[in-house]
């Protein structure tokens, strides 16, 4: 888990890239004015690894976070010798408890951001109940949304871009979601909506696999 510059979370899904939201960058192309922190949960500490953006990749589908696509490469500088968060390749991984994270607004309306990592554990809202709660402001993209939640929990302003994760009977954590929106923030009959990165995992492997 990295944060960005801009306010937003991300992943690292391989050495030299970052996964995070689509709307959380201002476009494809050279893009070296985004600052990285890697390697903490404290953004103060000592031991952070920074390392800055080189080159942007986003699907020329995105338009905006609620018409789907919202996710984003960012190329770094350099390899960072950490961990990588691998990508879900759906089935049951999408169902059941997941852990968010980042470094957002603890509530809605917040100004502030955290300095120190914080997580929470939602549950998977199926599309259905999940279009149903959105369908007067905006259609939910179902296959290309996630929907998640749980009472006084959610992610929120800041944590956009950051992974909505898993664990794997064997310990191992996957990505099952990117923070994308919400209406508001841990609001009742209201989920917090996810990409669904199964859906664009092949994608997202084979742009980070050209950029490393
Ligand atoms: N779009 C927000 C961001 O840029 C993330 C909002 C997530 N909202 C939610 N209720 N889960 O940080």
């Amino acid at each position: 888990m990295v944060r960005l510059s801009m306010g937003c979370g991300g992943a690292l899904t391989a050495p030299r890239v970052v996964l995070t939201a689509g709307h959380c960058v201002t476009g494809p192309g050279e893009d070296t004015s985004i600052e990285v922190i890697a390697g903490v949960t404290n953004l103060k500490s000592g031991r952070a690894i920074k390392a800055k953006s080189v080159t942007v990749v986003r699907p020329a589908e995105f338009v905006s976070e609620t018409g789907g696509d919202d996710w984003a490469l960012i190329k770094l500088d350099r390899k960072l010798d950490l961990p990588i968060l691998e990508i879900s390749s759906g089935g049951a991984d999408e169902t059941g408890t997941q852990t968010i994270l980042g470094w957002g607004n603890t509530r809605e309306g917040s100004m502030q951001q955290e300095t120190k990592l914080r997580f929470g554990s939602v549950r998977i809202v199926p599309d259905g109940p999940c279009a149903k709660a959105y369908k007067k402001i905006v259609d939910l993209v179902e296959d290309e949304m996630i929907c998640a939640a749980a009472p006084g929990v959610d992610s929120c302003q800041g944590d956009s871009g950051g992974p909505m994760v898993r664990q794997l009977a064997r310990g191992k954590w996957v990505q099952v979601g990117i923070v994308s929106w919400g209406l508001g923030c841990a609001r009742e009959g209201y989920p917090g909506v996810y990409t669904q990165v199964s859906k664009f995992r092949s994608d997202i492997r084979e742009a980070a696999r050209k950029l490393s």
